[in-house]
């Protein structure tokens, strides 16, 4: 049914062309307005997910066709669980869903799923499926699939904190060495790049606990499209401002 209804955005009417040559390593997305979207509708909150699963599906395959390394998405963080609990087994539920119906052709894409966030909270069920899209897709080189849930960017630096602490306590790392790349060695985004770019749809303009060690210096794009509406030309226009900003890191303008 909300397939009716995303027929009538016209939002998506951009038309873009990106810099192939620059496309951002990390582009990590605050997927947001589901509920409002479904308000509009007079529908269910439960429908503004299901529709956002499927604007996940399309940037997902988007960002992977267009060589993005890593995608991240928000999908629950600490604070979602204040949610009414029909929700957030809406929620658990379309996790499932699009696990079990996505990981194959995910896969054959090359498609590389991951998580951050103490999934262990999470349903059984989801723990389950989680573990087995990632065993699955250890070994694939394409796009990898951050999947943030139950995350949390303070309760992911306190549990850095405390496993650095672990590791000072037993000499294997000294107070002397600790530094900002060391540190970022005991977040859940070990290894990752920080992200090149955060995008917020849905007109809300803040971070909501979201990798806020990792963005120091990411560029942010915002926009009112809520997310069931975002569709690649969104993501293409958001590429596109990002390629025309000038990152300077704390240093001066590039010539
Ligand atoms: C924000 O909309 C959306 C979320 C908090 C959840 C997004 C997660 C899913 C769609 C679940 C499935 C996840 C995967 C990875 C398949 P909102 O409810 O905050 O919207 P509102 O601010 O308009 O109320």
């Amino acid at each position: 049914m909300w397939k009716f209804f995303a027929k009538k955005n016209k939002n998506a009417n951009i038309n873009i062309k990106i810099d192939m040559s620059n496309i951002p390593s990390h582009i990590a997305i605050i997927m947001d307005g589901n509920g409002r979207w479904a308000k509009e509708r007079n529908l269910p909150r439960s429908m503004g997910h299901k529709a956002g699963v499927e604007t996940i599906r399309e940037i997902v395959k988007e960002c992977n066709k267009i060589g993005v390394k890593y995608l991240t998405l928000y999908a629950f963080s600490t604070e979602n669980w204040k949610r009414p609990p029909d929700e957030v087994n809406t929620l658990m539920k379309l996790l499932v869903e699009y696990l079990r119906k996505e990981v194959e052709e995910l896969h054959s894409n090359n498609v590389k799923i991951n998580t951050i966030g103490d999934i262990q909270e999470l349903p059984k069920v989801c723990i389950e499926q989680l573990k087995e899209a990632r065993n699955k897709t250890q070994h694939n080189k394409g796009l990898v699939l951050n999947l943030a849930l139950n995350y949390g960017g303070r309760d992911e630096i306190l549990r850095g904190m405390k496993l650095l602490y672990e590791d000072v306590k037993k000499g294997i790392v000294s107070i002397e060495s600790i530094n900002e790349s060391k540190f970022s060695n005991y977040l859940y985004t070990k290894g990752m790049p920080d992200p090149d770019l955060i995008i917020r749809p849905s007109g809300e303009q803040r971070l909501s606990n979201f990798l806020i060690w990792q963005c120091a210096y990411s560029e942010f794009w915002y926009s009112t499209i809520k997310w069931p509406d975002f569709k690649k030309e969104h993501i293409h226009k958001a590429i596109y401002d990002y390629q025309n900003r000038d990152r300077r890191f704390g240093g001066v303008e590039s010539e």
